[in-house]
């Protein structure tokens, strides 16, 4: 069958079960781009059940660009607070600043200025161009690349197939309606081709698909397993004689910046008279396993030189990652409230 049939097959499809989400129309282009970006962003590395809560929360907030350009850093993380991996916040933040100062308020509709802005990369300038602006943008994630290798059953290991399965890809694009191909191909990898217990009674390609049926369709892709790695470490609840305690702003760039957090360390120790309250967090990042084990002390002035105290009921007040969350949690629940 030709590439074009199997796209009008898939828009067919999703015309009739394609899912209503909050950041989506049907038939074309949004017509707000910035509706697209917010949620483009929210869904790097994240599901759709658990962004739409935030996706409103955002939107109600900084309802456009000019408005989430003008906000403060800090509200920014307040309402990513629990979506994780907070350089999206950061570069979201940076970017609707590029938009308004750098492009006068009117969103890039070129390849090479989308590229320009921050925390953009292949994905998400292809989903972007094709939701926005409905340009014949391929878009190619983990579910895309599963379709495309059990279509065409593709049985070698993922990195070694990662050429074919994109020129495949590009092949089925839709050139007449790319914005709602894009959604489609979406919706199929979400609700149909999922990895286990692929639904392929409902899948509109199954007459085509080389693995329908097939023993080994649960696992295509092949993907060399790479063990996670473990890190261990600690943490420091650090009290002083009001019972305030030490939090810390990251600063460094990466992991978990812009967020506030308790002193703590993966490599030894850094306070080697502290209680060990038997209490451990852990917290699974993409390329590895954190453990803190928790560690109380007092100490008056903080021995840090970015640390302040606050009383315990304020840590509300301030954006944790969900890692530190979890030490939140384990405080003495008076505290907290
Ligand atoms: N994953 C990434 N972008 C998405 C979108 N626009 N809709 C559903 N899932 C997505």
């Amino acid at each position: 069958m030709a590439d074009t049939d199997l796209s009008t097959l898939l828009l067919k499809w999703y015309d009739a079960n394609g899912r209503s989400l909050p950041w989506r129309v049907k038939g074309g282009a949004h017509p707000n781009p910035y509706v697209i970006l917010v949620s483009e962003f929210m869904l790097q590395q994240t599901t759709v059940k658990t962004v739409i809560p935030y996706f409103h929360r955002f939107m109600d907030r900084f309802p456009t660009i000019q408005a989430l350009a003008a906000a403060d850093i800090e509200e920014v993380y307040q309402l990513w607070q629990g979506l994780g991996y907070y350089t999206r916040a950061r570069s979201l933040h940076t970017t609707a600043q590029m938009i308004v100062n750098d492009f006068g308020g009117k969103f890039p509709e070129q390849r090479q200025d989308v590229l320009k802005l921050k925390g953009i990369g292949a994905y998400t300038v292809a989903s972007f161009l094709a939701l926005a602006f409905n340009q014949p943008e391929t878009v190619i994630d983990g579910n895309v690349m599963r379709i495309i290798a059990r279509l065409y059953h593709l049985i070698d290991s993922l990195d070694d197939i990662a050429d074919t399965i994109r020129l495949k890809a590009e092949a089925l694009t839709s050139h007449e309606h790319p914005a709602d191909y894009a959604s489609a191909i979406m919706d199929l990898g979400a609700t149909v081709c999922t990895p286990k217990n692929p639904q392929c009674l409902l899948c509109p390609w199954a007459k085509y698909c080389q693995s329908k049926g097939a023993a080994d369709v649960e696992q295509i892709p092949i993907r060399r397993k790479l063990e996670k790695k473990e890190k261990h470490g600690s943490i420091y609840l650090i009290y002083n004689s009001k019972d305030e305690v030490l939090i810390r702003k990251r600063t460094e760039k990466g992991l978990l910046s812009g967020l506030y957090e308790f002193p703590w360390t993966d490599e030894g120790v850094l306070f080697v008279d502290a209680e060990d309250t038997q209490n451990e967090v852990t917290h699974v990042f993409t390329h590895f396993k954190l453990t803190l084990r928790i560690y109380k002390l007092r100490i008056e002035t903080s021995p840090i030189c970015d640390g302040f105290f606050i009383f315990p009921e304020t840590l509300k007040n301030y954006p944790f990652s969900t890692l530190m969350k979890k030490v939140i949690k384990l405080l003495p629940q008076k505290d907290t409230k």
